[in-house]
């Protein structure tokens, strides 16, 4: 007889005496536990011979049957941070589906039209007609505010996968798909600013215009690439359009896909009870159908409702605020997901130019182009960057963020300097000296890091053994014993 025991197993056993997980029932991720463990019996069952099932009509066209043993019942982990993701997800969905029914109103054209009398943009006019339909007017509402809560969910996503190292091995490369679903749906929300044609629209889009131009050499041909010419002209708001409800849309979703296929193919990382209750390797949590399922069409209901009640009475970007093109918009800031460039562009000051004798490199393209491509590369590199992302070592578990302090001051202070920037987007109008801006936006961001690490290093046990494990190493064999 071979008794063979794997290293996780021995550990498990010494964190959880056995027997103990049955003691844990008024728990209440008991419910889930006791899911998993009848799924698992079921699965044992199946696996033995059994007396042939009536096949269903569908089963018998499609494998549905075969369909539902292979996905139905994926674990997905109980968390309430889990569902950020989700929430970005449905977002989208909710973004496609109000934006299929504007589009069959907006008309993409910059062509002077007459209405009643007066000249305006056809597709500020179209925009007009959408708000004076009351359902119109309530999706194009639901659109905007779909798309704020759709970036501010990516953002918590990406906190949550931050803090707690969720990103090491193996998912280094989703995390860097996920950086490019949060440019592709940053842009998605700045080519929309152009769509309605207002005063506010074209502004802004202009200022994006120059940022586009300021890049050497191939500034000016990327810029009339992406905006139809020399903006605006009348090829702009075709070329925009396309982007905007094509394009962009298409690669996110493209995008998407492949993330989530990753996400099914690496399984959740979990939340550290799992580990005292499921064997490593294991996930924790409640099947596919039709628990999550049914969580997730609960997520889906709130967030429709939710929307729908706010757009209800918070329009957003009503026409009449800044009127059409020519009427002058001048104090255009951009929406709060972009107003960290826009204040650090302010902090530029424009005597600010490099000039060599093959490039000139001016402030827009420092703090416009420079500036926001460095922080997405470093956010991408962050995987590659964490010293703990060891080599040969799984990560699967969330790791408590006090338990990583370097980690937690890097992403504290990020996300202090990114506060800071908002701050830079009004210094002027709140009588602040630039010089003053600048040491805010430098010092802040050090003392919330340095106090983000004292509190973390305090927290953290001094023994190894008193940490948080959050690594599942693969299955060493070790006390092999033949008789
Ligand atoms: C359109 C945007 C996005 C959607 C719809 C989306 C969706 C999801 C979903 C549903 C999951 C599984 C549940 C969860 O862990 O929350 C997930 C996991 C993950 N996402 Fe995203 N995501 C998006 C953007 C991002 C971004 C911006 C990042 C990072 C920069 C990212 C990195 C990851 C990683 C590393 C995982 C695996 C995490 C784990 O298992 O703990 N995602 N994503």
């Amino acid at each position: 007889m071979r008794e063979t025991r794997t290293a996780s197993e021995e550990r498990q056993e010494r964190e959880e005496p056995r027997g103990s997980r049955w003691r844990r029932r008024s728990r209440p991720d008991r419910i889930y536990y006791r899911d998993l463990v009848v799924e698992r019996d079921q699965l044992e069952r199946t696996a033995a011979p059994a007396a042939p099932r009536r096949r269903g009509w569908l089963d018998e066209r499609l494998g549905t049957r075969a369909f539902y043993e292979k996905y139905g019942r994926k674990a997905f982990p109980v968390h309430t941070t889990f569902f950020f993701g989700e929430m970005a997800l449905f977002s989208f969905v909710i973004l496609v589906l109000t934006g299929i029914y504007l589009g069959l109103i907006y008309t993409p054209s910059n062509v002077e039209i007459d209405v009643e009398g007066a000249s305006l943009p056809q597709a500020f006019a179209s925009a007009q007609l959408i708000e004076s339909i009351p359902v119109a007017n309530l999706f194009r509402n639901v659109h905007h505010w779909a798309a704020h809560l759709m970036i501010f969910s990516i953002l918590l996503h990406t906190v949550r996968i931050f803090f707690t190292g969720t990103y090491r091995k193996p998912r280094e490369l989703n995390w860097a798909l996920g950086v490019v679903l949060l440019g592709l749906t940053l842009m998605a929300g700045f080519v929309g600013y152009a769509l309605p044609y207002d005063s506010y629209a074209v502004t802004a889009t202009g200022i994006g215009y120059s940022l586009a131009r300021s890049i050497p050499w191939v500034g000016n041909v990327a810029a009339e690439l992406f905006f139809g010419g020399t903006f605006p002209t009348l090829g702009s708001l075709p070329r925009l359009y396309t982007i905007h409800v094509l394009v962009v849309p298409a690669m996110i979703a493209g995008a998407m896909s492949i993330h989530l296929l990753g996400v099914i193919k690496q399984k959740h990382t979990q939340p550290g009870y799992a580990r005292k209750l499921a064997e490593p390797g294991r996930v924790l949590g409640v099947p596919l159908w039709p628990y999550q399922a049914l969580l997730a069409g609960q997520l889906l209901l709130l967030m429709f409702g939710g929307l729908f009640l706010l757009s209800a009475f918070v329009p957003v970007h009503p026409l009449d605020a800044y009127g059409p093109p020519g009427a002058g918009a001048s104090d255009v800031k951009p929406d709060w997901y972009l107003l960290w460039i826009y204040g650090f562009l302010k902090m530029i000051p424009s005597e600010a130019v490099l000039s060599t004798p093959i490039v000139t490199i001016g402030p827009e393209f420092l703090g416009g182009v420079l500036f926001p491509g460095l922080v997405f590369g470093v956010i991408t590199l962050a995987p590659w960057l964490d010293r703990t992302n060891h080599r040969g070592r799984r990560y699967e578990y969330l790791e408590p963020p006090s338990q990583a302090p370097a980690r937690l001051a890097a992403g504290v202070g990020v996300l202090t300097f990114i506060g800071a920037l908002f701050l830079a987007a009004f210094y002027d109008e709140i009588g602040l000296p630039l010089l003053a801006m600048w040491a805010i936006a430098l010092v802040a961001p050090l003392v919330a890091a340095l106090l983000a690490y004292a509190w973390a290093w305090s927290r953290t046990p001094d023994e190894e053994a008193a940490k948080f494990d959050p690594t599942a190493e693969e299955e060493v064999r070790v006390g092999s014993v033949a008789d």
